[in-house]
């Protein structure tokens, strides 16, 4: 749900560091990998800066700290799900301290790709305990507002082959084998990376976008949110949730889905 209101921690947050000077807004862009956060990103960012906002993009494992730690980590073989969760959220609290929190009490409009809720759908779908890995990021500021790219695997396909040409060993699960070869996994992985986010959705107010349509049309979409948002106007007290569009309830795709049962509880 997106909000005008000061930003708080989800927990206990960063020790020491005070968040009533933050005049920014905090918008993050959520969604499954090759879904087109990076495409909206980019146009975004051009219509902000048009309207005459600062604005700083930032985006998962790109800390300064732990960005280039975590793409070497992920070129070997020692990497485990513990230990891949940690270093998230280390890349997390350092683009907090270092890049978002310095942005926001800028008055920056700060855009980032993916926050921590990938990172606990990534952990739920290998397994992790979902009460334990939303412990993890209760240092996190709360955003102003979450907008989760949403579509099914059938429609990611077409974009992660198009666009690089095959599938990535970690964005196909394959640490953990999901499946006997990278397309097999990578379905089976996305499809459990994808229900944990939904059943994330209403625990973190995420507003559902539907990314099955064409990037103008979901350009024009978050153009309308987010205008809204930054001009102060407030949702309507009890609205209710969106209905999941029809076209999202479709057809499963052709591998067998395995049940998910940490995902009910992400
Ligand atoms: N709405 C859309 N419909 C169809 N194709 C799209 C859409 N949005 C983006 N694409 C295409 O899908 C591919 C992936 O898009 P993009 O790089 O923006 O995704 P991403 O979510 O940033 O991926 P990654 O997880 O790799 O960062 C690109 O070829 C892009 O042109
Ligand atoms: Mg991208």
């Amino acid at each position: 749900m997106a909000t005008d209101s000061p930003l708080t921690f989800y927990d206990d947050g960063l020790t020491g560091v005070d968040v009533s000077a933050l005049c920014g807004k905090l918008i993050v862009i959520e969604g499954p990998d090759g879904v087109g956060r990076s495409t909206q990103i980019s146009m975004l960012r051009t219509w902000l800066e048009h309207q005459g906002h600062a604005v700083m993009d930032t985006g998962m494992a790109r800390s300064a700290l732990v960005g280039k730690t975590i793409k070497q980590a992920k070129q070997g073989n020692t990497l485990g799900p513990l230990t891949l969760n940690l270093f998230y959220a280390t890349d997390i609290a350092d683009r907090l301290e270092n890049e978002i929190l310095p942005a926001l009490r800028a008055g920056f409009v700060v855009l980032t790709d993916r926050y921590f809720f990938s990172s606990i759908a990534r952990a739920v779908a290998r397994g992790s305990d979902p009460v334990w890995i939303r412990a993890v990021f209760g240092f996190a500021l709360r955003p102003h507002a979450i907008f989760y790219l949403r579509c099914e695997v059938q429609d990611l396909l077409p974009r992660v082959v198009y666009a690089r040409g095959g599938f990535d060993y970690w964005e196909s699960g394959m640490d953990v084998r999901m499946g006997k070869d990278l397309y097999e996994s990578f379905v089976r992985y996305q499809n459990r990376v994808i229900r944990a986010l939904d059943a994330m959705a209403p625990r973190y107010h995420f507003e559902i976008i539907d990314a099955t349509r064409a990037p103008e049309k979901v350009f024009a979409d978050l153009k309308r949110r987010i205008g809204k948002l930054l001009a102060g106007k407030k949702k309507k007290a009890g609205g209710k949730a969106r209905r999941k569009p029809a076209a999202l309830e479709a057809a499963a795709p052709a591998v067998v889905e395995e049940p998910v049962v940490a995902a009910v509880e992400a």
